[in-house]
């Protein structure tokens, strides 16, 4: 599991791209993703498991899900992320912060990766052969993903 803050710098660009005014208020209110955790794990079905322990979690409530695990994006993206409402408590006020949960897989996280340094936020003419490329290495993934489950499942079973 790891976490991170977006950066100053990262929340004014998406917020430009956005065409959004730059500030605090809009940041806070627009973007779902300043607060981000990223939960990796070794099994595709461990993926939901995650998923299913997160939304039965009473301190907090989930504002959204998206399943790219089923439905990959048309770059090859899979992961499921959970937008979740955190309440916070600075000076007797209470501010419900949002936090972006991507819950993926080893291979899947792999991918990601490599796709975020190559493809993502880069200028997609230059590099439609890659792009094309990497959508396939993301089903070749999620084959293995499933091939390893089958494999565990197998294991269990003796
Ligand atoms: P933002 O991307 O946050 O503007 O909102 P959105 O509604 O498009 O959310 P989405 O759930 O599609 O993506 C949120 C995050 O998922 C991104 O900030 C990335 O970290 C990750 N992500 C989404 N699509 C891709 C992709 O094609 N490649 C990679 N590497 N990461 C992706
Ligand atoms: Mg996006």
């Amino acid at each position: 599991m790891s976490c991170r803050i977006k950066t100053p710098d990262s929340v004014t660009k998406k917020l430009k791209k956005k065409e959004r005014e730059v500030s605090f208020e809009e940041a806070v209110q627009t973007l779902n993703d300043i607060a981000g955790i990223r939960v990796v794990c070794f099994f595709c079905d461990d993926i939901y498991r995650i998923a299913d322990a997160i939304k039965k979690q009473k301190d907090f409530h989930i504002i959204k899900e998206k399943d790219y695990v089923k439905n990959p994006k048309k770059s090859g993206y899979q992961s499921i992320h959970v937008i979740a409402g955190v309440p916070v408590t600075y000076n007797d006020t209470v501010t419900e912060i949002r936090v972006e949960i991507q819950i993926r897989s080893f291979a899947m996280d792999y991918w990601a990766e490599l796709d975020t340094q190559m493809c993502y936020k880069k200028d997609a003419g230059q590099i439609a052969n890659v792009e094309r490329e990497t959508r396939g290495y993301s089903d070749v993934i999620a084959k293995v993903d499933n091939k390893m489950l089958e494999l565990r499942q197998q294991i269990e079973m003796m």
